[in-house]
């Protein structure tokens, strides 16, 4: 079994597993990072995003072997305190419902304002459409970010 060596929300953590294991997979079994879920598990819905190289990307498809030297980071290490902007205006808004989605739709959020730190709701909505929901959170989801952007905007806090 090959040794992997990941860069995971900033710090090195090694894992014998096979090369083509989903990232996924370690992520929860090998290195106990629940947050990001299984969804559909062939990178329909987003439910399993992480951030590689500050890219949003689905994890559940991704073999370890290939991203062995990119910067990956999970929900844990949006903030060291769960304090995120965008994380902070998820309670305010009470967007979660069963919540099973909700790691995903932040990080796939997160990247987006590093781009758009001023978004439209059209330009939210055609960012968010790859992350499904079937509780149907969308127009909650929608309102935390435009908010999340204020205070990112009002006080440079863009992570
Ligand atoms: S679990 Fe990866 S896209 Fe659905
Ligand atoms: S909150 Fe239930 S799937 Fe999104």
């Amino acid at each position: 079994m090959p040794r992997y060596t990941l860069n995971v929300n900033g710090q090195p953590r090694s894992v014998d597993v096979a090369a083509d294991t989903p990232l996924l997979w370690v992520l929860r079994d090998n290195l106990e990072l629940v947050g990001t879920k299984y969804g559909c598990g062939i990178g329909q819905c987003g439910a399993c995003t992480v951030h590689l190289n500050g890219v949003p990307t689905r994890s559940c498809q991704l073999p370890v072997a290939s991203v062995a030297s990119m910067r990956i980071m999970t929900i844990e290490g949006l903030d060291p305190a769960g304090a995120h902007p965008l994380q902070k205006a998820w309670i305010d808004h009470d967007v979660p419902q069963c919540g099973y989605c909700q790691a995903g739709q932040i990080m796939t959020a997160a990247a987006f304002l590093q781009s758009a730190p001023h978004p439209s709701d059209e330009e939210i909505d055609g960012a968010m459409a790859g992350n499904l929901c079937r509780c149907g959170t969308y127009l909650r989801i929608r309102a935390a970010i435009k908010d999340a952007a204020q205070v990112m905007a009002a006080t440079g806090g863009v992570k």
